[in-house]
């Protein structure tokens, strides 16, 4: 079951894991096809790449989300969440500390809804991090083991945990962090152990508990050349010459507005060029609080930045954001003062730099398309240069509801005979069309485009239409409602 959960996946990435020939190399078309059948939704979507994940494939790359546990009951968040992404790594779930705090006691939960939800959701999972002197159980960072010891019980969380989520991971953080700044070894309990050579032995350690997951070293304040990604360099240089099975090196990109390295892309590219994959592995762009607009343009064209390089480098597989919103991060907690890093704002509206990503990707679509300041939304019904109400009549209604799920019956009558037709709207930030009849449905961001099926596509003049939908947002108020472009009026 495991195994054909990866399988699915990998379909739907359009063969991003089958190894370095597949970098860069599927056509569009190849990857857009595959995905449309791997959709997290039931209903069909469009040609055009309007969500993240859409557009990534385009360009044979996943674009990935840090999966926070505790906010699996926010339907908002994992409407996003499983929408827009199609990679999830755990933020806290899978660390040592969170899986086994007493020894030998394990839980699961956490861990095994994120591969849930991932499998749910046709999306790769990243697993995050097997072997980190952080959010370590204190009875392994205090447990004063002799290194034979230490080394048995390395071993044991290794094979226990790779071994029980073999075939439902993609990539493992083997290892992660263990470089100071100036590029030295970190001291830890590791280290204190095994010197340098426990990161060989966990990286062969894993490659035994599930030799299908690709295999990576992961850290921060390595994403441009610097003294520090120096000695990531010098270290996965001489894993490669020993044959220890690393298959990727991860650059965590927690990012200060402005100041994104001129480097970013040659120190990717060099890691690439030793045959590496590289992925971009918890991105985030932080400022001083509150936002304003110039600083949230800044931090749009800096993410687009990054995914630009990537893009660049043939070999860099995926870009994962660490958090979907800004009301998710951990950065307001560590910097007070700072934040405001992510895609989406508090609320959970897409900010410029969601757009930016998805433009970057090669998506389209109005990242917000109620914005009562963009003129070409359309179904905004506070816009002044929309059309005035006139040639079709709209009713919506909401025939049931309960929290975090709604049932929507829309009827249309058109003054002018129509062959083919399209019906937009918008839904509240955030929510989703989950299912529908009598149309097809796509959507960008908030707005739902109704499509005819081949049954009602043509309607006589004064002739009536309807479809319906379920969506995982509750009761809410009829939205403005466009036909063909024009907006209908109420009635
Ligand atoms: O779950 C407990 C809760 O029971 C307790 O009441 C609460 C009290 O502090 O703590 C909760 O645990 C917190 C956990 O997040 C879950 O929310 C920890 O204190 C807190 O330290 C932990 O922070 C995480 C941090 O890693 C730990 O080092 C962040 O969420 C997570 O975003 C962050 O992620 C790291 C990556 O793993 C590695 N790279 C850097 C990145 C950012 O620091």
């Amino acid at each position: 079951m495991r195994l054909a959960r990866r399988a699915a996946v990998a379909i739907a990435a359009g063969a991003l894991l089958s190894g370095t020939a597949a970098y860069g190399t599927a056509s569009a078309g190849d990857t857009a096809s595959a995905t449309a059948q791997h959709l997290p939704q039931p209903w069909a979507g469009t040609s055009q790449a309007d969500t993240l994940r859409d557009a990534a494939a385009t360009q044979g790359r996943f674009v990935g989300t840090a999966l926070n546990d505790g906010l699996l009951n926010n339907p908002t968040y994992t409407a996003i969440a499983g929408g827009e992404f199609s990679s999830v790594t755990a933020e806290n779930a899978m660390k040592w500390g969170s899986l086994e705090s007493t020894r030998g006691q394990y839980n699961w939960g956490g861990a095994d809804r994120l591969v849930e939800f991932a499998d749910r959701h046709g999306q790769q999972v990243y697993g995050h991090t097997l072997v980190w002197h952080s959010q370590l159980p204190g009875w392994v960072e205090n447990g004063n083991f002799s290194p034979t010891e230490l080394r048995g019980i390395v071993d044991n969380h290794i094979a226990t945990v790779a071994g029980r989520y073999a075939g439902d991971i993609d990539r493992w953080d083997v290892v992660n962090e263990v470089f100071n700044e100036d590029g030295t070894f970190r001291d830890s309990v590791f280290s204190r152990a095994f010197g340098e050579s426990f990161v060989a032995d966990a990286f062969r350690a894993t490659r035994a508990a599930d030799p299908d997951a690709r295999l990576f070293i992961n850290d921060y304040n390595t994403d441009g050349i610097n003294a520090k990604s120096d000695g990531m360099y010098r270290l996965v240089s001489s894993l490669l010459d020993a044959g220890v099975p690393i298959d990727g090196v991860g650059f965590q990109s927690h990012m200060i507005l402005g100041q994104m390295p001129a480097s970013y892309q040659a120190n990717l590219q060099r890691f690439a060029d030793l045959g590496l994959e590289v992925v971009i592995t918890e991105l985030d762009i932080r400022m001083n609080t509150p936002s304003d607009a110039g600083r949230l343009a800044q931090q749009a064209e800096q993410y687009r930045q990054v995914v630009q390089a990537c893009l660049n480098v043939d070999r860099c597989s995926g870009v994962t954001m660490w958090g979907v919103s800004d009301r998710d991060s951990w950065i307001p907690g560590v910097f007070p003062g700072e934040g405001a890093a992510n895609l989406y704002d508090e609320d959970y509206r897409p900010k410029p730099a969601y757009g930016a990503v998805l433009a970057a990707f090669g998506g389209g679509g109005d990242p917000d398309p109620t914005d009562p300041t963009d003129p070409t939304d359309p179904s905004d019904p506070t816009d002044p240069t929309d059309p005035a109400p006139g040639g079709c009549t709209v009713s919506y209604r909401v025939t049931s509801a309960w929290p975090g799920g709604s049932v929507v019956e829309v009827g249309v009558t058109t003054a002018t005979a129509l062959d083919g037709w399209q019906a937009t709207f918008a839904l509240p930030a955030g929510a989703r069309v989950t299912g529908g009849w009598n149309a097809t449905f796509s959507q960008s961001g908030s707005t739902v485009t109704a499509a005819n099926v081949a049954h009602n596509r043509a309607v006589g003049a004064g002739g009536t239409f309807g479809f319906g939908f379920q969506s995982d947002t509750g009761a809410h108020g009829a939205p403005a409602v466009s036909l063909n472009g024009e907006r209908c009026a109420t009635g």
